[in-house]
C-alpha cells in the first residue's frame, strides 16, 4: 500500500506544530525547564490520582456516568510525573483517532456508531496458548492499576494522564510465545459503518495496526490501557483496549485493539507503511532526531500551552535505554 496517495488533510500541517515564536514568548516559562525526571517516591498502591479530590470528575458529568469509576483501582506511585496531570476535559475532547476524523476536536463527537462493548481479543501467533477474550473477562483476570504517565504526539504536543490498565508483560506471560517470537504486532478495529474516515477513505492500509519488538512488549513500562481518570476508557481515548509505550510517540499507542500477533518478523505498521520516511518503526521519543518537517525539541502541554523541553524516551530512559544499547 506505500502507493497510496495520501488526501493533503490526512499530512500533518506545519501550523499545527508549535511555532517557534511561541516557545521564545514562554522563555521565562522555560527557565523552569531541568525537571528532574520522573517521581519515584511514595509507597506503592497509594490513592488514585481522581480519588484525590484534586479533579473534578468531568468525564463522569459529560458521559452521564456512561463510563463508570474503576472500583478499588490503587494507584502505582512508581509511575508519577512531575508536571501537573493534564485537564481531564482536554484530555476527552482533543484526540488522535484517524478512523474516526482529522479534525482533533471533532472525535469525540463521532463516537455514537462505534459499539465498544460486547468485545473480543484474539491472541495468537506464534504462542503456546492462542486465546479469544472477551475483553470484562480479560480485565477481571489482570492486575488493574492506575500509572500517571506522559504522551508525547509526534506533533509535538503532549498531555500527563493518569492511565488505568495492566502490563502487557502479564498477558504475555499467560499466552506463553514460542521462542521464535521476535515481535508484537496489535491490530485495531475496521467499522466503516461506525468510522467515517474508514469508508471515505477505503484505500489507506486499515485497520490500522502497531507493533513493537518482544523485548519492548516484555518492559515494565508497556501498558494495556482500559481506564482514564479513574473511569472505564471512552470511545475517543480508545476504549475498550489501547497500548501505551510512554517513552515512544503517541501514534505507537494503538486504540481500539481486537488482535495481538506474536511473529518472528517485523510487521507493518500503518503510518510507517503510508509514509516510511517520517513515521519510523522505533519511533522512541528524541530531541536530537527531528521530524523531517519540524523539530522535536520542545512540546506544548495540551490545556495549558506550556511549553517543555523534550527528553530522550521522553523521559523513561531508566526504563528502557539499555533496550537500545
Ligand atoms: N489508534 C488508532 N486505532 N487510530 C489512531 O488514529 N492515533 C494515534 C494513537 N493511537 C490513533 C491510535 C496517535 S497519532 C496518538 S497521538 C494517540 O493515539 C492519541 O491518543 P489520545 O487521543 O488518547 O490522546
Amino acid at each position: 500500500m506505500s502507493n497510496v496517495i495520501l488526501p493533503p488533510e490526512w499530512r500533518i500541517r506545519e501550523d499545527k506544530v508549535t511555532p517557534e515564536t511561541v516557545f521564545n514568548n514562554r522563555r521565562d516559562f522555560l527557565k523552569t525547564l531541568g525537571f528532574a525526571g520522573l517521581g519515584i517516591a511514595g509507597a506503592l498502591n497509594a490513592s488514585p490520582a481522581w480519588a484525590t479530590g484534586k479533579m473534578i470528575d468531568v468525564l463522569a458529568r459529560l458521559s452521564n456516568g456512561k463510563w463508570p469509576a474503576i472500583t478499588s483501582l490503587k494507584a502505582n506511585a512508581s509511575f508519577t510525573a512531575d508536571r501537573p496531570i493534564s485537564n481531564e476535559k482536554s484530555a476527552l475532547t482533543y484526540n488522535n483517532f484517524y478512523e474516526f476524523t482529522m479534525v482533533k476536536e471533532g472525535v469525540w463527537k463521532l463516537m455514537d456508531r462505534f459499539k465498544t462493548q460486547p468485545w473480543k481479543v484474539e491472541v495468537t501467533g506464534l504462542v503456546k496458548n492462542p486465546a479469544i477474550y472477551d475483553i470484562e473477562e480479560l480485565i477481571r483476570k489482570m492486575p488493574v492499576e492506575e500509572r500517571i504517565y506522559r504522551h508525547r504526539c509526534v506533533e509535538t504536543w503532549a498531555m500527563v494522564v493518569p492511565w488505568a490498565g495492566f502490563p502487557l508483560s502479564e498477558l504475555i506471560k499467560k499466552v506463553e510465545p514460542q521462542s521464535e517470537a521476535n515481535y508484537v504486532r496489535f491490530v485495531s478495529f475496521h467499522q466503516p459503518d461506525a468510522a467515517p474516515e474508514q469508508a471515505k477513505n477505503p484505500d489507506l492500509p486499515w485497520p490500522y495496526k502497531e507493533g513493537l519488538t518482544i523485548d519492548e512488549a516484555m518492559n515494565e513500562l508497556t501498558f494495556m490501557v482500559t481506564g482514564i481518570y479513574g473511569h472505564q476508557l471512552p470511545p475517543q481515548h480508545g476504549a475498550p483496549l489501547r497500548l501505551v509505550t510512554p517513552w515512544k510517540y503517541g501514534f505507537k499507542s494503538i486504540k481500539s485493539i481486537t488482535r495481538i500477533e506474536f511473529l518472528e518478523t517485523r510487521p507493518a505498521t500503518f503510518w510507517n507503511t503510508l509514509i516510511p520516511k517520517e513515521y519510523g518503526f522505533e519511533s522512541n521519543v528524541d530531541p536530537n532526531i527531528p521530524h523531517p518537517r519540524w523539530s522535536q525539541r520542545r512540546e506544548k502541554m495540551i490545556g495549558t500551552g506550556e511549553v517543555y523541553a523534550t527528553q530522550k524516551y521522553n523521559g523513561y530512559g531508566k526504563w528502557v535505554a539499555d533496550l537500545y544499547e
